[in-house]
């Protein structure tokens, strides 16, 4: 997958992009990130690239010219929208407050694209000509306002990212598509099995593989069930006539 990144702050990037599991697979060649400083691309001859609104309003807009610019120099036309994956134009996304939030279900659906092309909104946001003419559709990291839309950027590469076919190491993906999945995680203990008067759950220690499964079970919907019950019922939905008839009472106690 190639990533394009189109940034007035292109310095935020370097090593979120070059740690990590991010990291290794973009050395791997499985990921490719490109970094644009809108401002190179700004005709003004002090490299600004905001302005005043029209119309009043506080703050300043990202300029529609720079922007134009840098999708230019990325081979992208304004009239050549994205249609779909099948061809080769790129997926644009403009990363706003306003847009469709991010969840794993876009993050499945973003993983399978080849190429993304990331707007990092500032200020009080883009000139709307800038936005239309390439049909950049707008992302949100949350019901929450950034100072920009570096942060979100960095989480949506991180989320999509890591579902991309190689990118995490077979013990990891495994655990992704594990029944687990749709559950919030299970409280998980390292050594030493007692710190400070505290103790790992004797169960864990026991070596029973199958009583250790079923402690862990229990407690990802228990968990899941007092901090995000519509999540529960959804993944009871889902997966309750495939369980077998210990983890069936298990869920059942759970309900009562
Ligand atoms: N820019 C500012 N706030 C944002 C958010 N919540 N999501 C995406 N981009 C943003």
């Amino acid at each position: 997958m190639k990533i394009d990144i189109l940034t007035l702050f292109p310095e935020m990037f370097p090593a979120v992009l070059s740690t990590g599991v991010i990291g290794r697979a973009a050395e791997r060649g499985l990921l490719e990130f490109a970094v644009t400083d809108i401002r190179d691309h700004t005709e003004d001859k002090h490299r600004k690239a905001d302005d005043y609104p029209f119309g009043g309003g506080a703050g300043q807009l990202m300029t529609a010219q720079p922007i134009f610019a840098a999708m230019r120099a990325l081979g992208e036309s304004p009239k050549a929208a994205y249609v779909s994956s099948a061809l080769s134009a790129a997926r644009r996304l403009y990363l706003s407050p306003r847009g469709r939030l991010l969840d794993q279900t876009l993050a499945e659906e973003l993983s399978r694209e080849e190429r993304l092309i990331l707007l990092c909104g500032h200020y009080e946001g883009v000139d709307q000509r800038a936005l239309d003419a390439f049909g950049f559709e707008e992302v949100s990291v949350g019901d929450y306002v950034l100072t920009g839309g570096e942060v979100a950027a960095m989480a949506l590469i991180d989320v999509v990212c890591r579902l991309v076919p190689g990118v995490l190491g077979s013990e990891e993906s495994h655990r992704e598509e594990s029944v687990y999945s749709g559950l919030l995680e299970y409280p998980q203990y390292t050594r030493p099995a007692s710190y400070e008067g505290t103790d790992v759950p004797e169960v864990l220690l026991s070596g029973n593989h199958r009583k250790i499964e079923l402690w862990n079970f229990e407690q990802a919907l228990r968990l899941t069930a007092e901090r995000r019950p519509e999540m529960l019922r959804a993944w009871i939905a889902a997966h309750y006539d495939a369980l077998d008839k210990k983890k069936k009472a298990i869920v059942d106690d759970i309900l009562i």
